[in-house]
């Protein structure tokens, strides 16, 4: 991360505690790692990027219903499922500081920096060169950029190699090869690297010992598959439909950091689409574009998504993608859609002996259906869409003063708070009471605020904070002739509108209704 975008996520981590959209979890304790809270404007948010997804796949959808599972699960699911043994990340530690890591992720790092020092001698040449720089030759031909790609080349390999032999010697053979130290204590004296299982387990009040022992669901998607056949049959459709749930996740991540990119507790906003086998791909792909679609319809800009293709295949998956997200610490997963084929629905049925197949009246068979599944993470969303919204800029203030604001152009239908009402003066009553008046003929329309303390620039620098998309200001004008000043947060325009049309003018600009006829 370079320092400019280091300093703009600190400032965005900074900025999620200051107006009240994200706290460290019992921070009076000192918080608890990689665990976060959500207060007054961030559940707001939340809940609009929720309801955004659900609309988006339920309301949308003829052949999509939704449903909501318990956390706590059979046992037996997450060995169905394959998370009790192959849900583990490969943990190492480092014995002189007790720091724990992820073994790939201290390989990928020290990759990344040989990467970096092959593209900066080529930088450095560019420079030299100018236009006649051949930039391909020079990588093959250049001795010292040459041996810094082959290692990236034979590193990388062995990394995949290891990690798709579940061969923790392999790993622990680049760590030496590589002689990589403990980022925090520079220390090279490393355990060797274990299996970690990344599930959270608890134990049932009225059952000792194993048998007693529940997992914390690590994903939602398994309250999908063993409820396939009640959704089915209650609902009565016919392949392909889907299932949707939003709910919470956990999982016991080694290393977790990074805000709300990687929490040990999270949610989840996941769709299972249930499709005849020898179909999957078509609609693996219809999925793929669909829910790209979904992003680019909120305004972000292409350039700030891309699909990436999944080397390692899960190993329910034959095939998998992820829509990655320029996050100000680079482009990293935001989604993921998978073709899982019918791994799961199979092995439910083989482990719980019961059927788990669908009749297909067109073809007159029963069959295990393939699935492919969307999923995505609720608080990565709301990362990318802070992110993505968070800026800093100078506009001229009340006085006609250059002044810099902090704004969160977030798109008006996410926005927490979608109106404030400010009489221009707190000690003028019969302002005060028009401007009340006003906000309590909004309130059953959206969520709008009341707010007379500070001078009206700093009152409207507080909106913009939060990413209000607009603010009524109330005159003494107004008073006269029934008009306030209606003020766009993004352009800054200011418009003077009766009064009584300021609940159709915000609701025409935050309604659902738009995103989706634009989809
Ligand atoms: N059911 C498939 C599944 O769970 P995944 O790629 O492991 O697939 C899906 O997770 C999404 O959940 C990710 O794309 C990410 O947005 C979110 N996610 C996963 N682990 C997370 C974590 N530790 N913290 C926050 N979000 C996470």
């Amino acid at each position: 991360m370079s320092a400019s975008q280091e300093d703009k996520f600190k400032k965005i981590t900074a900025h999620c505690k200051e107006y009240g959209f994200v706290f460290p979890s019992s921070e009076i304790y000192d918080g608890l790692s990689a665990v976060y809270d959500y207060g007054p404007y961030g559940s707001e948010l939340k809940n609009n990027i929720k309801s955004y997804w659900w609309k988006s796949m339920v309301q949308m959808h003829d052949n999509i219903t939704g449903i909501d599972a318990a956390i706590f699960m059979h046992p037996k699911t997450w060995k169905a499922s394959g998370h009790v043994d192959a849900f583990n990340d490969p943990l190492v530690d480092n014995k002189d500081s007790k720091k724990r890591y992820r073994a790939d992720q201290l390989i990928e790092e020290a990759i990344d920096k040989i990467q970096a020092k092959a593209d900066k001698e080529v930088e450095k040449a560019r420079t030299r060169f100018g236009d006649s720089f051949d930039e391909a030759l020079y990588r093959e031909t250049n001795p010292r950029v040459s041996e810094y790609l082959s290692k990236v080349k034979e590193y990388t390999n062995r990394l995949h190699s290891s990690l798709s032999a579940n061969d923790m010697e392999g790993l622990k053979s680049v760590i030496e090869d590589m002689e990589i130290a403990d980022p925090d204590s520079g220390s090279r004296n490393w355990t060797e690297v274990r299996q970690f299982n990344l599930m959270f387990n608890t134990q049932l009040g009225n059952i000792a010992g194993e048998e007693g022992k529940l997992f914390l669901r690590p994903e939602t998607a398994q309250g999908i598959f063993v409820n396939f056949l009640n959704v089915q049959k209650t609902t009565r459709q016919k392949i392909p439909f889907g299932i949707a749930q939003i709910g919470k996740a956990f999982r016991n991540e080694i290393v977790a950091r990074q805000f709300i990119f990687r929490m040990r507790e999270f949610e989840q906003m996941e769709m299972q689409y249930f499709v005849k086998p020898g179909d999957e791909m078509k609609w693996y792909e219809y999925w793929k574009e669909y829910r790209m679609r979904w992003h680019l319809a909120l305004g972000t800009p292409q350039s700030s998504l891309r699909f990436h293709d999944h080397e390692n295949l899960a190993h329910y998956a034959n095939a998998a993608v992820d829509i990655q997200y320029e996050f100000p610490f680079g482009f990293r997963e935001l989604e993921g859609i998978h073709s899982r084929t019918d791994f799961d629905l199979r092995s439910h049925q083989d482990l719980s002996g019961r059927k788990l197949q669908y009749f297909d009246p067109e073809v007159n068979e029963n069959y295990i259906p393939y699935v492919v599944e969307t999923s995505i993470g609720c608080d990565r969303m709301f990362l990318a869409m802070i992110s993505q919204a968070y800026s800093e800029e100078n506009v001229p203030d009340a006085e006609g003063q250059e002044s810099q604001r902090v704004v969160l152009k977030l798109p008006a239908v996410l926005a927490p708070v979608k109106c404030a009402v400010l009489p221009l003066v707190r000690n003028k009553t019969e302002l005060v009471e028009l401007a009340r008046k006003i906000q309590q003929n909004l309130k059953p329309l959206f969520i709008c605020q009341y707010d007379d303390k500070d001078a009206i620039g700093r009152r409207y620098r507080r909106q913009d904070a939060i990413g209000t998309p607009f603010c009524v200001t109330v005159d003494f004008e107004s008073l006269e002739d029934g008009k306030v000043t209606l003020r766009e947060r993004d352009s800054l325009r200011q418009e003077r509108i009766p009064i009584e049309a300021i609940g159709r003018i915000v609701e025409e600009k935050i309604s659902w209704e738009q995103v989706f006829r634009n989809f």
